[in-house]
């Protein structure tokens, strides 16, 4: 059973989906199951890794983290993702660019929904603000 919005990763090759719309099966890579992350907010890489969000009109400002995020090949932020109404906005980011992204949303969707803004790290997995 997968639902909207769920981000699946494969332990074997890496690979990371994530659910557009609700189904039954079960979600396989490389012959096995995949693992659904959940987002993490809180522990000793919370401050490297847990999305820094700032509004300012329509626009949504974010940075990861609290501290700046690497950006090295083998260890960077790979997407962030705003998550706010019926919108889902996604920001890929590639190794040596910086660990932000700006989202345009009508202020209207702003002022009426709650954010969630999420990031993934090839390492440490998915965060949530
Ligand atoms: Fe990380």
């Amino acid at each position: 059973m997968t639902e909207r919005g769920q981000i699946y990763k494969c332990k074997t090759c890496g690979n990371v989906v994530e659910v557009l719309d609700n189904g039954v099966g079960e979600l396989v890579c490389c012959n096995q199951p995949m693992t659904l992350l959940d987002a993490q907010t809180e522990g000793d890489k919370a401050a490297k890794h847990v999305p820094v969000v700032e509004v300012d009109g329509s626009a949504v400002f974010v940075k990861v983290g609290e501290l700046q995020h690497p950006m090295e090949e083998e260890h960077s932020i790979r997407f962030i993702e705003l998550i706010v109404g019926d919108e889902r906005l996604i920001e890929e980011l590639e190794p040596g660019e910086l660990p932000e992204a700006t989202f345009i949303v009508d202020e209207k969707v702003l002022a009426e929904n709650d954010i969630v803004v999420r990031e993934y790290c090839n390492l440490h997995g998915l965060w949530e603000n």
